[in-house]
C-alpha cells in the first residue's frame, strides 16, 4: 500500500495544488492527514474542499482546525495565530465546518500499519523538535512507526536498541528505507507553511511494502498564496514568512 501524507496545509490553496498535481503522476492508493488543514492562509474552503475530495481519506485534526471551528477558543494561540483563525472562522462554509469540527483527534491506527498524530501521540498539541522530546514519546508509546506534524519541520526519528538517531530530509526529494528493529517517528514537514528555512512545500509517501518513505519538496507560487493573505487583510507576517520557509 502506498499513503500519500500531507500535514499542515494551513489553508495554501497554491502549496497543495502543487502537491496534488505532483502526485498525479505517481500511484498512491490512501491519502492520510496529520491535521491543521486551514489556519494562516487564506484559502482555507479550498483547502478542505481539496482534501475532502481525496478519497479514500483518514484525516485527523490539529490545534488550528479545533480553534478555526470553534472547538476550541484559541486561548493558546499568539496574536497572529488568533487573528487568522477567527478570520477562517467566519469564511468557513457550515458544511466545511462541521466537517473540521468531525474530525478526530489522534492518534489514530491506520490499517494496523502505522499511528498518526498531529503533535505526538501523547499529546495533540504537544511539539516534538528534537531528540529529547522524540525519546519522550518513544518511551511513552509503544508504536513502531508514528507520522507526526505541528512543528512545521521535515524529520525523521528513529530509536533503535542502543541509540537514538535524527535525519533531516532535504529537497527535492529524500528517500529511506525503514530498518527492521528500529522505530520511528515521521514528520514529513507542513505544505503549507514550511518552517525549516526551505521555502518550498514539503509532504510525504510511505510504502508499506518496501518500507520506504519519500519525502519531497516542491516549490508553489508563493507569491500569489502572499497576495492573497494580504488582500484578505491578514497579518503581514504570515505573507512575509511564506518566503522564508520559518
Ligand atoms: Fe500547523
Amino acid at each position: 500500500m502506498r499513503y500519500l501524507i500531507l500535514s499542515d496545509i494551513h489553508a495554501n490553496h497554491e502549496a497543495l495544488c502543487a502537491v496534488l498535481a505532483h502526485v498525479k503522476r505517481k500511484r498512491w492508493d490512501k491519502a492520510i492527514v496529520l491535521g491543521d488543514v486551514v489556519g494562516y492562509g487564506a484559502n482555507p474552503n479550498q483547502a478542505v474542499d481539496r482534501v475532502r475530495q481525496l478519497g479514500p481519506l483518514v484525516a485527523i485534526r490539529g490545534n488550528h482546525d479545533k480553534v478555526c471551528s470553534g472547538i476550541e477558543d484559541g486561548e493558546m494561540f499568539n496574536r497572529v495565530a488568533l487573528q487568522a483563525a477567527m478570520w477562517t472562522r467566519g469564511k468557513l462554509t457550515p458544511s466545511n465546518l462541521r466537517w473540521l469540527q468531525s474530525l478526530p483527534e489522534g492518534p489514530v491506527v491506520v490499517d494496523g500499519e502505522f499511528a498518526v498524530a498531529h503533535g505526538t501521540p501523547i499529546d495533540e498539541d504537544a511539539y516534538i523538535f528534537g531528540e529529547i522530546e522524540a525519546l519522550n514519546v518513544f518511551r511513552q508509546t509503544a508504536f513502531p512507526l508514528c507520522f507526526f506534524g505541528h512543528s512545521h519541520f521535515p524529520v525523521i526519528f528513529g530509536l533503535s536498541p542502543d541509540a537514538i538517531q535524527t535525519v533531516i530530509t532535504g529537497p527535492p526529494a529524500f528517500r529511506f528505507r525503514l530498518e527492521p528493529g528500529v522505530r520511528y517517528l515521521i514528520n514529513p514537514g507542513s505544505i503549507g507553511q514550511p518552517r525549516d528555512g526551505i521555502p518550498l512545500a514539503s509532504f510525504a509517501m510511505f510504502d508499506s511494502g518496501t518500507r520506504t518513505v519519500c519525502v519531497y519538496r516542491l516549490p508553489y507560487r508563493i507569491e500569489k498564496a502572499q497576495k492573497k493573505i494580504l488582500d484578505a487583510g491578514l497579518p503581514r507576517p504570515l505573507a512575509d514568512r511564506l518566503a522564508l520557509g520559518r
